[in-house]
């Protein structure tokens, strides 16, 4: 089975947690973009529900299959944010942002009840830190920004590799927030809440795609089926 398809069947069992007349965060990625479809049909068979996007590319996707949207300001408190990950950790830490949207991603995510996270098998790892690490940064001050991100990972004996994203036509890649995003290569995290304190600490860094204690719940779809992992949080 491809990922694609794995990705897919996740996307459908997180259907299974969706009620009637729930506000639901809509995460980004190709893995969101399944959950969104599927939602979509059960809206156009029915289901009252509200969506709100994390990004530009998930509203028109959902807007495309029917699923009504709100804004986080008509609904500042969600019950369910389902989101695709690129990396999930020991405990459902995530590395997101991947696509660019962890900024609105985490504000939805943390304006929700609960999260869930969806994902193939190949998400799941031992430690995160070998996919590279998004962090969105203001675009004043980029090289100051830089330099002050090359501290917090020295301090912390990570090594120092960086690169500002390019869109497919080499430019910078400018987030829906209008900002830039540095993919850090860090390599192994073993200490995801100090490094993430590190970076939030910097003026010039809006977010990271450090996500902890935000997910309570991932289904992850593989070969021999879907696992649920639930982790208790607070
Ligand atoms: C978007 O910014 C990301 O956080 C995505 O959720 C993440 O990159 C996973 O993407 P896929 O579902 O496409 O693998």
């Amino acid at each position: 089975m491809t990922s694609d398809a794995l990705k897919r069947q996740a996307a459908a069992r997180a259907l299974d947690w969706v009620r009637p007349g729930m506000r639901l965060g809509l995460g980004t990625g190709s893995t969101a973009r399944h959950f969104v479809e599927l939602l979509g049909d059960r809206v156009r068979a029915g289901l009252d529900v509200v969506g709100v996007p994390t990004s530009e590319v998930t509203a028109a996707d959902a807007r495309r299959v029917g699923v009504p949207l709100a804004t986080l300001d008509q609904y500042p408190q969600l019950d369910l944010t389902i989101d695709g990950a690129d990396e999930i950790g020991p405990g459902l830490a995530l590395i997101k942002g991947g696509g660019g949207a962890l900024l609105r991603e985490k504000i939805v995510a943390a304006a929700s009840q609960h999260m869930i996270v969806i994902a193939d098998d190949s998400k799941l790892v031992a430690v995160l830190g070998a996919f590279p690490l998004p962090i969105e940064i203001v675009p004043f001050g980029i090289a100051a920004t830089e330099r002050a991100i090359g501290d917090v990972l020295r301090r912390l004996s990570l090594p120092v590799r960086m690169t500002l994203r390019v869109d497919a036509g080499g430019h910078p890649f400018v987030t829906d927030g209008g900002h830039r995003i540095i993919d850090a290569a860090i390599g192994p995290i073993a200490q995801p809440g100090v490094l993430a304190q590190g970076l939030t600490a910097i003026p010039g860094v809006v977010e990271h795609g450090l996500f902890l204690g935000l997910a309570r719940t991932a289904i992850v779809a593989g070969a021999s089926g879907i696992r649920v992992i639930e982790e208790r949080i607070g």
